[in-house]
């Protein structure tokens, strides 16, 4: 297995593998990777939907997504699908996957079935570096703070996707809520702190107003997102990227109408956040 940092500041890449045929020794060596980078890209990967599932259930039990149709034949696999006729995608704006339970989903497995000849790119941010840049006076105030996160405004019947050409899609819209979280998490294998907000699914601070919440949740928003935080993936088919919903953010760019774009996505259950 060959590891490069897939940015200076965001990801890694993996080559010399196929993850449907790991071995016990290189499913443990992920584990470590996975920890470190936040989020691990690999190409060329022979991946029936089986093997997707099983690769998955190497790293943990699955969470069933109740709002993405699943793929035929496996109840635990979620379609991302936008087709050429569709505007609207799914994941167009920075998020982490399932902040809004009160156990987030500890990572997500996405694999490119079909993609557009050009766009339809997913960038991502890595939540730890961007909390280690921050000055310790404003660290010391956001880990006394915890957060509220919800879908209720995504996913519920009057949400965002509610009134768009994929509303007929998705589900679950009586399966929406809230969960708080502390703003700075401790990772559970790596150690490092990190910045728990995101700007799909935070609502406020616990306590303050959504008004005093927005300026501060904004200056963060802004402070994530940069070149040496960020990165940004190009899809082929093959392409795999693993995920940790802890620590990092992605963005589905919506650039790419007229074409059709389908991904499987498996979401790995999580457990709740300890505050750093
Ligand atoms: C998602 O938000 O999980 C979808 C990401 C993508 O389609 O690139």
């Amino acid at each position: 297995m060959k590891v490069s940092a897939f940015s200076a500041g965001c990801g890694a890449v993996v080559e010399d593998v196929q993850l449907a045929r790991l071995t016990d020794e290189q499913i443990v060596e992920l584990r470590s990777i996975f920890a470190e980078y936040g989020v691990v890209f690999f190409r060329d990967q022979e991946l029936s939907p089986a093997e997707h599932h099983l690769f998955a259930t190497r790293f943990g039990d699955i969470h069933i997504n109740p709002f993405f149709k699943p793929v035929d034949g496996f109840a635990d696999i979620a379609e991302v699908r936008k087709e050429k006729g569709q505007k609207t995608n799914i994941g167009g704006g920075w998020h982490t996957d399932h902040s809004y339970d009160d156990e987030p989903a500890m990572g997500s497995i996405l694999v490119a079935r079909s993609v557009p000849a050009k766009g339809g790119d997913t960038r991502f941010a890595n939540l730890a570096n961007a909390y280690d840049t921050l000055s310790d006076g404003l660290k010391t105030t956001l880990e006394s703070l915890r957060a509220v996160h919800s879908n209720v405004h995504i996913y519920g019947k009057d949400g965002h996707y509610a009134g768009t050409d994929i509303a007929d899609t998705l589900g679950g819209s009586d399966k929406v809520g809230n969960a708080v979280h502390p703003v700075v998490i401790k990772h559970p294998k790596s150690g490092r702190k990190i910045l728990y907000v995101n700007p799909a699914h935070t609502i406020c601070f616990e306590g303050w107003s959504y008004e005093e919440s927005r300026p501060l949740l904004d200056y963060l928003y802004a402070h994530v997102d940069k070149p040496e935080t960020t990165c940004n993936f190009n899809w082929k088919p093959g392409s795999v990227a693993f995920w940790d919903n802890r620590s990092t953010w992605h963005f589905a760019n919506n650039d790419y109408h007229g074409e059709d774009r389908l991904m499987h996505r498996i979401t790995l259950a999580g457990t709740a956040l300890m505050g750093a």
